[in-house]
C-alpha cells in the first residue's frame, strides 16, 4: 500500500514539469470597455484598465486570444458582439468571427517550444501586444491605426476585415493550399504591422516568434494608449512602457 503510495507521487512528481500551465495576463489597456475571449478560456468583459489571468495547459496547440468589442449580452452570458462575437456566447466555446485581431500559440510543440503569433488573417479590429512575461526575448506588437486606413471595400463597424472574410475567393483564401501568395490587402497590413501574419498562407518562418516551453504570457489591448492622466503639454501616446 504505502510503496503504491510513494511510486504513484514519484510518478505525479516527475509528470509535474510537463503538467505546469502557463499563465497568460490578458490586460485592457484602450479607453474602453472589451470582451475579452480566449480559446482554452472562455471570456468575460474587461472595461478599461481591467486585466484577467488565465491559466492554460502547458501542452496546447492552436491556442488563441482576442478582443470582442460591441457586445451585449444577458445575465446568461446570451449575446452578441460587432466584432470577434463567438456563437453569441459570453464565455467562449468556439474562435471569433472576423473581424479580430488575434494572439495564437502553441505550447510545447516541436522540441518542447512554445510558437507564437499575432494574426491578422482574420482581420483586424483591436491593436494589441503579445510578449512573454519573462525569460524570453520576444515582442509581437500591432498597434497601427488600421482600421482609421482601412481600405473601403474591408472596412466594417469596429474593424478591418480580411479580403477572404469579404470576397470569399481562391486568392485570398488559399483554399487550394498551394500557390496562393500575397496581395494587395496582406501588404496593407504587413505595412502598417511588419511582425504579423498576414494572410492564410504567410511564410511563418518570419511572423512566428518561438520560447522555451513553459514560458508564460502577456497579451495587452491598445498597448501604446496612455490611460493615467499625463501632465499638460505632453503627448498622451507611446508613453507606457512595460
Ligand atoms: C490586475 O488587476 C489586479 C486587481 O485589479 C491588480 O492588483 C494587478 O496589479 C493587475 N495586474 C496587472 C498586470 O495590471
Ligand atoms: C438569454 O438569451 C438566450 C438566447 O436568446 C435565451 O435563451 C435565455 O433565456 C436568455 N436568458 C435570460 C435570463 O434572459
Ligand atoms: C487590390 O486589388 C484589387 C484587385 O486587383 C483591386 O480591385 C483593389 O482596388 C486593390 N486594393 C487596394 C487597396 O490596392
Amino acid at each position: 500500500m504505502s510503496t503504491l503510495i510513494i511510486l504513484s507521487s514519484l510518478l505525479l512528481l516527475l509528470r509535474l514539469p510537463l503538467h505546469h500551465a502557463a499563465i497568460f495576463d490578458i490586460i485592457n489597456h484602450c479607453p474602453y470597455t472589451v470582451w475579452a475571449a480566449a480559446i482554452p478560456g472562455g471570456g468575460r468583459k474587461l472595461d478599461s484598465g481591467e486585466n484577467w489571468t488565465i491559466n492554460v495547459n502547458a501542452r496546447m496547440d492552436e491556442g488563441r486570444i482576442w478582443a470582442r468589442t460591441g457586445c451585449t449580452f444577458n445575465v446568461s452570458g446570451h449575446g452578441n458582439c460587432q466584432t470577434g462575437d463567438c456563437n453569441s456566447l459570453l464565455e467562449c466555446q468556439t474562435y471569433g468571427r472576423p473581424p479580430n485581431t488575434l494572439a495564437r500559440f502553441t505550447l510545447n510543440g516541436f522540441n518542447n517550444l512554445d510558437f507564437i503569433d499575432i494574426s491578422l488573417a482574420e482581420g483586424f479590429n483591436v491593436p494589441m501586444d503579445f510578449s512573454p512575461a519573462a525569460g524570453c526575448d520576444q515582442r509581437i506588437r500591432c498597434a497601427a491605426d488600421i482600421n482609421g486606413e482601412c481600405p473601403t471595400e474591408l472596412s466594417t463597424v469596429g474593424g478591418c476585415n480580411d479580403p477572404c472574410t469579404v470576397f470569399k475567393t481562391d486568392e485570398y483564401c488559399c483554399y487550394s493550399g498551394y500557390n496562393c501568395g500575397p496581395s494587395n490587402y496582406s501588404n496593407f497590413f504587413k505595412g502598417l504591422c511588419p511582425d504579423v501574419f498576414s494572410y492564410p498562407m504567410d511564410d511563418q518562418t518570419s511572423s512566428t516568434f518561438t520560447c522555451i516551453g513553459g514560458t508564460d504570457y502577456k497579451v495587452v489591448f491598445c498597448p501604446t494608449t496612455n490611460l493615467s492622466p499625463s501632465p499638460p503639454g505632453k503627448n498622451n501616446f507611446n508613453f507606457f512602457n512595460f
